[in-house]
């Protein structure tokens, strides 16, 4: 369903991303883990268009992305939940998750997301900057889910999240990838999280990536060593 080649990126005079390569299956999750500036975020940011890819190949579904505009790549089936959340402070609960809604659904939310989110559903009319940042969170899932992808990009969604919403995220996670044949990558540095809801695990270190296993044999104390060197 999705698929990396050779892809290197980078800001200015620094490449950051060397040489990743990756596949993706539908309903599959995978997670990219790796500690504080070892290339998550700009994994993310190129696979969305933020950042140019710089080498390399892009594709959902056989359809190349990598020399597409992001609203095109949008169109194209991937989506995005940024690292921090970044919902829009100042619009309420319903109007932030409108932000994702394609035109053709006229601003009706499906109640499916509302299902999946029922907190979310009780707090419509709040402002989204009065919500917690559990609730934030989910707020920018459901805002991403809401352009219906076949890719979704979580950047370190348990940052700075109580332990029990991080559970609810895991359940909501591995409910979506089965009724949307949804395709996740989550980038995170908390194990305990990834080995609940991860197919496969790969470890990125210094934009490459150093480790990579399945479930089945995932090696726990060797990702643990590298998020905590
Ligand atoms: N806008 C930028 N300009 C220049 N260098 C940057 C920029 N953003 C990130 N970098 C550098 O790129 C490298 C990778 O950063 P990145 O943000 O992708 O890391 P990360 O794995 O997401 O880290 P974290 O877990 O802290 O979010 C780091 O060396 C960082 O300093
Ligand atoms: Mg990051």
């Amino acid at each position: 369903m999705f698929k990396v080649s050779n892809l290197a990126s980078g800001y200015g005079q620094s490449q950051v991303l060397h040489d990743l390569n990756f596949t993706v299956e539908k309903q599959e999750i995978i997670a990219i883990m790796g500690r504080n500036g070892m290339g998550k975020t700009t994994l993310f940011k190129t696979l969305m268009g933020i950042l140019p890819t710089r080498a390399g190949s892009i594709q959902i579904a056989g359809t190349e992305i990598s020399g597409m505009e992001s609203h095109d790549r949008v169109a194209n089936g991937i989506a995005y939940v940024p690292q921090g959340r970044m919902i829009f402070p100042s619009m309420s609960v319903l109007e932030n998750i409108q932000t994702g809604l394609p035109a053709s659904a006229n601003g009706v939310v499906p109640d499916e997301l509302y299902a999946l989110f029922p907190v979310l559903y009780e707090m419509k009319g709040r402002r989204g900057g009065n919500l917690s940042g559990g609730q934030q969170q989910q707020l920018a899932i459901a805002r991403a889910l809401a352009t219906n992808p076949k890719v979704l990009l979580l950047d370190e969604p348990t940052e700075g999240i109580q332990p029990s919403i991080i559970k609810d995220i895991a359940k909501s996670l591995k409910e979506i990838r089965k009724m949307r044949d949804l395709t996740i990558i989550v980038s995170e540095q908390v194990l305990s999280f990834t080995l609940e809801i991860a197919d496969r695990f790969f470890v990125i270190d210094k934009g490459r990536f150093a480790y990579e296993d399945t479930r089945a044999n995932v090696d726990a104390a060797t990702i643990s060593r590298y998020l905590s060197v």
